[in-house]
């Protein structure tokens, strides 16, 4: 993974930005700068105001405040809360109530007096929304105000619940969710039709009169929303955007969540750089796509006008550059992703030698596998390599209660059809589903075990089309994910001893693995870390992996950009086909959202889209034209 040395300002950006290299140290610096705060109200004898969030963001935070509170003796006493906002309506009860997420997440591990904490009412009457949101608002002044607000930043650039097309002066009301917010959620509620409709939430006005906010992202699928706010115009297309005008907010970002960021993508603009190869391999590729013209077609005035004349100043001519860097490009296209035996390799990604490789490919779900590398998964077992894949949970917790219905049922008839006699406790777990009430039950571990072994066999099923035998397959089932729930996974020890014995025993010379700039709260973003500190471990105790490249991937969302891109593998029109046949194994993903349908977004749409895209830039960049694309980063081992 290339490091970015980011420059400390930028004139760019209307709104400091703090950035850390991990989400952990951001939420550390911020858990801290919470702390100082209510250590000096109680000094001064006052409660400290503080306005919280909810959603994965500020988890982190929760978690060092809650350690705080146990070891260092932090005291929560005298604090008085307000939360940005809770879905309506849905009862307190809910598992996916924000009422429900402050207790489980915070409240109930730490000392804060019940009648500090305020959260909108889920519960209240619909004729009563209104008299409940002014008072929300009487009761946030009558609390002096807040010292200090929490903000997670959405998709479309919501902050609390206030979608694109909210006013800067918007007070606490009940607002309707976005579609794409409602997206996002339906992963939490198992379809987007179980999502409510509205939420109550404070305004942006509300937030503004907070005295200090700071705003936390991480994960790059943040990246563009975070530079938008920090960079454009404010506007209500992105209310996060509003937050320019308030005179002591801080971003505070990881690295990939900053990644968009004019001082990350063209660093050149903000001061000067030193030109190192992966820098004017973005700079270039970067002009090209501005001025639409393929490498070897710029010319000088292309790089003047676009400020890198002092890049062409150190290289000479255009001439020369356009040529170093078509090279590179050229060299990044390779139909042997598992390194081309018996060939001259100093040009190429892969090594030739082991002409046959031990290959890991570590998925964090089912499906990703397929989506980030399924024609290149084929390649490498076409071209005769050693290869393991390794699902590092099963996927249950994303199957909805309608599929895991219609596996009972098939197995109930099935069961009965082979005369097995009884039902082996299908009729009772079918029952259990018709029976759920909404989602204020989680489901037994029987109902988890059913869908789990539900998406394993979509992933087995998939891997046929790829003509992958099933000896390849490995489940593993990791605890955290087992233990867990979306948003709130914890790493253990468990977890990264479970994937060191998988790579001593299998000691590739090539990790296939996605994640690396996910959200790190997400189940990508968990198996990446829990994979960082497994593989840490066997550096250390053992010689092989010195022989190991680790090649990331893109599981789902957007493809690695064009410029980071270390292996591009072609797809012919049949292998991409026969990817997107695997791909829609995957039944019980599919979201049979009528959003999905019009947007033609179903994972395996999307997919499709992805890798024509990813062959379509390089064609513009002047590469030969291919049907698809897949395309890997290579991490080095200091690194992963
Ligand atoms: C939560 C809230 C939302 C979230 C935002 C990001 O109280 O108001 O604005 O902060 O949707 O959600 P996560 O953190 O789950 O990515």
């Amino acid at each position: 993974m290339m490091k970015t040395e980011l420059h400390a300002t930028s004139p760019f950006e209307r709104i400091p930005a703090e950035i850390f290299p991990s989400s952990e140290e951001g939420a550390r610096w911020v858990a801290k700068e919470i702390a100082d705060l209510i250590r000096k109200r109680s000094d001064e004898g006052l409660p400290a105001v503080l306005g919280l969030a909810t959603g994965s963001t500020p988890v982190p935070v929760y978690r060092e405040l809650v350690r705080m509170h146990r070891e260092e003796g932090l005291s929560f006493r005298r604090v008085i809360t307000f939360n940005l906002d809770e879905y309506y309506p849905l009862p307190r009860g809910h598992r996916e109530s924000y009422w429900r997420f402050m207790n489980e997440q915070f409240f109930a591990h730490i000392d804060i007096e019940a009648e500090n904490i305020n959260i909108p009412d889920g519960e209240v009457t619909r004729e009563n929304v209104v008299a409940h949101c002014r008072e929300y608002e009487a009761a946030i002044e009558a609390a002096g105000g807040i010292d200090l607000q929490l903000l997670g930043i959405g998709r479309t650039g919501h902050i609390g619940f206030n979608e694109p097309g909210s006013g800067p002066k918007s007070l606490t009301r009940l607002v309707t969710l976005d579609a794409m917010t409602r997206h996002d959620a339906a992963r939490d509620f198992l379809g987007e039709d179980n999502v409510p409709r509205y939420s109550i939430t404070m305004g942006v006005g509300t937030i503004l009169r907070a005295r200090r906010i700071l705003l936390l992202a991480w994960g790059r699928n943040k990246a563009d929303v975070v530079a938008g706010a920090l960079e454009k115009e404010p506007s209500e297309h992105l209310p996060a955007s509003y937050l320019q005008s308030h005179g002591d907010t801080v971003f505070v970002l990881d690295e990939s969540a900053a990644s968009a960021l004019t001082r990350v993508t063209q660093p050149w603009l903000v001061d000067f750089v030193d030109w190192t190869p992966e820098r004017v391999r973005g700079a270039v590729i970067g002009l090209c796509q501005k001025v639409g013209k393929p490498v070897l077609k710029l010319v000088d005035k292309d790089y003047n006008e676009n400020g890198l004349a002092d890049l062409l100043t150190v290289k000479g001519s255009a001439y020369t550059l356009n040529i170093e860097i078509f090279n590179i490009l050229q060299h990044t296209i390779t139909g042997w992703p598992g390194g081309k035996p018996d060939a001259d390799d100093s040009k190429r990604p892969e090594r030739a030698q082991p002409p046959r490789k031990r290959v890991l490919i570590l998925t964090a779900e089912p499906q990703e596998d397929i989506l980030g590398m399924g024609g290149t998964v084929h390649r490498l077992i076409d071209q005769g390599h050693d290869v393991t894949i390794a699902y590092a949970t099963s996927g249950d917790l994303a199957v909805p209660d309608h599929e895991a219905l219609a596996a009972l049922e098939l197995g109930q008839g099935l069961g009965l059809a082979v005369g097995e006699g009884g039902n082996g406790g299908f009729a009772g777990r079918i029952v259990e589903i018709r029976d759920k009430t909404g989602f204020e039950t989680e489901d037994s571990p029987a109902i988890r075990e059913v869908k789990g072994v539900l998406r394993e066999g979509e992933a087995r099923q998939a891997m046929r089309v790829l003509g992958v035998g099933e000896e390849r397959l490995r489940f593993l089932r990791l605890p955290f994910y087992t233990k867990g729930r979306y948003r709130r996974f914890v790493m253990g020890e468990e977890d990264v001893a479970q994937v060191r014995a998988l790579l001593e025993e299998i000691q590739p010379h090539q990790v296939f693995l996605s994640g690396s700039e996910d959200d790190p709260s997400s189940v990508a973003g968990m198996t990446h870390s829990i994979f960082r500190r497994a593989f840490r471990q066997c550096i250390e105790s053992s010689e092989w992996p010195a022989d190991t490249y680790v090649w990331t991937y893109r599981g789902s969302g957007a493809e690695w950009p064009v410029d980071r891109i270390d292996m591009a593998v072609p797809l012919s029109p049949g292998e991409l086909n026969r990817k997107i046949i695997a791909a829609f194994q995957h039944r019980s993903q599919h979201s049979q959202s009528p959003l999905a349908v019009i947007e033609q977004s179903e994972y395996w749409q999307r997919t499709e889209q992805i890798n024509r895209r990813t062959a379509d830039l390089y064609n513009a960049l002047g590469m030969a034209e291919y049907e698809a694309i897949e395309c890997f980063v290579r991490a080095n081992s200091q690194e992963t």
